[in-house]
């Protein structure tokens, strides 16, 4: 089968590899018909998380089981699925609290798993023809309609994007009424502030630096912030002061709840040639109300290969401690438990009141994707979220 192989740092290319088949008998095996690209397949396309040449990337796949194992029992060939990104057993202590990120079987040397990602398990990547995917009854999370139909895009951003954005609101506790910021206006960013939006937010700002992604932002019914233009925190600031504070409430001047959907790879406002990893926890200090939450969905490595000089390899960072202390703030961080968030979102794409996919901007094929992988590592072309479509 052709699939997406990482060969080196900045380099992918597609090569023919032994088709996906079944392992166990608790296997499927399914045939891909959308596999979308992330930013955090950058971070190894970068070079930052140590991933094995001849590695199969891609964690957001969709597509039609073409097999199943002896054990499977609620999957059968020709349905169509999305994948969860981090797979999971279904039944461990975890699992079994809705924790999937953190399942304790689904990777022998650690918790939590992914498809083709450095570190997360030994499986293959989903940017691939086929598919094996472990526990499928688990798994496999059903889907009305058609290969190819009218939510293609939305179901596709089910196994990673959409859920992220959502959890990311869930560890920031976004409720009806928030002012919310979401930094990032990437894929994350912009579903998070969608989904913001969808639980009652009554004002959502999304601070980035790349016109498209501002305007995208503003398109889904957020309030743009472009950090070039200055502080985004006094930009923010300033926005509630002319949409006026109740009396009494002046303390209250910056937002409620803060959501970081860009990781360690944040751009150091002070030199824009820089990164700087702590850039966003800093912004959100100074932003957040008293009593607020932060939620936090950038990735953080604990180990970066190639960290800018004078930064961390190690994921130790000066962080604001004090300012969080005293304003009582509580912070949420971590991968996204897909299983809770699955199915619930599924039925909001389903009876339209979401349609995540108008965020998609590129569709290719799996040849497409070295030049792509190039265009999105630059935020070239206007690329916000590429789907290959093998
Ligand atoms: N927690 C999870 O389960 C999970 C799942 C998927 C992705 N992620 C992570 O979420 C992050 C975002 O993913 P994405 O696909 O949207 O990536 P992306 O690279 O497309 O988007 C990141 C955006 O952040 C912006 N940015 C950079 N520095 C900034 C700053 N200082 N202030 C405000 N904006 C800034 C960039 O311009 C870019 O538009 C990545 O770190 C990714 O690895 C986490
Ligand atoms: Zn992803
Ligand atoms: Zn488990």
């Amino acid at each position: 089968m052709k699939a997406v192989v990482y060969e080196d740092v900045r380099t992918v290319g597609v090569h023919d590899v032994a088709d996906a088949g079944l392992e166990a008998d608790s296997d499927a095996v399914v045939r891909v018909t959308s596999s979308a690209i992330c930013g955090t397949d950058l971070h190894m396309y970068d070079g930052r998380t140590g991933a094995d040449p001849g590695l199969v990337l891609g964690h957001e796949p969709l597509g039609v089981v073409e097999q199943v194992g002896a054990c499977v029992e609620t999957i059968t060939p020709g349905m169509r699925v999305v994948l969860p990104t981090h797979l999971y057993c279904g039944t461990c202590h975890m699992c079994a609290r809705g924790l999937s990120a953190a399942c304790l079987r689904a990777r022998p040397d650690g918790v939590g798993a992914a498809y083709g990602y450095a570190g997360m398990g030994p499986y293959r990547g989903a940017q691939a023809e086929l598919l094996r995917v472990p526990w499928a009854d688990a798994n496999c999370i059903r889907l009305p309609g058609e290969p190819g139909d009218a939510h293609e895009d939305d179901f596709v951003l089910l196994a990673d994007a959409f859920v992220t954005g959502w959890h990311a609101t869930t560890l920031a506790d976004v409720r009806a009424g928030d002012t919310v910021a979401v930094f990032g206006a990437g894929t994350i960013g912009l579903l998070a502030a969608y989904s913001a939006l969808l639980r009652g937010a009554r004002e959502v700002y999304s601070v980035d630096g790349i016109d498209a992604r501002l305007d995208k932002a503003g398109e889904l019914g957020a309030t743009p912030v472009d950090f070039r233009q200055g502080d985004p925190v006094d930009q923010i600031r300033e926005h509630r002061a002319r949409a006026g504070l109740p009396i009494g409430e002046e303390k209250l001047g910056g937002v409620d709840k803060v959501i970081d959907a860009v990781g360690f790879q944040a751009h150091d406002r002070a030199h824009p040639d820089r990164e700087r990893p702590n850039q966003v926890i800093a912004d959100a200090a100074r932003l957040v109300n008293p009593t607020g939450a932060v939620g936090i969905a950038g990735v953080y490595p604990e180990k970066d290969l190639n960290p800018q000089p004078g930064e961390t390899a190690d994921g130790w960072l000066t962080v604001p401690w004090a300012t969080f202390f005293n304003k009582g703030v509580s912070v949420g961080f971590g991968r996204t438990h897909d299983r809770r968030y699955t199915t619930h979102l599924r039925d909001l794409i389903t009876s339209g009141r979401a349609r995540p996919g108008t965020i998609v901007t590129h569709h290719a094929t799996l040849d497409d994707a070295p030049e792509l992988y190039r265009q999105f590592d630059k935020r070239e072309d206007g690329v916000i979220k590429a789907v290959l479509q093998p």
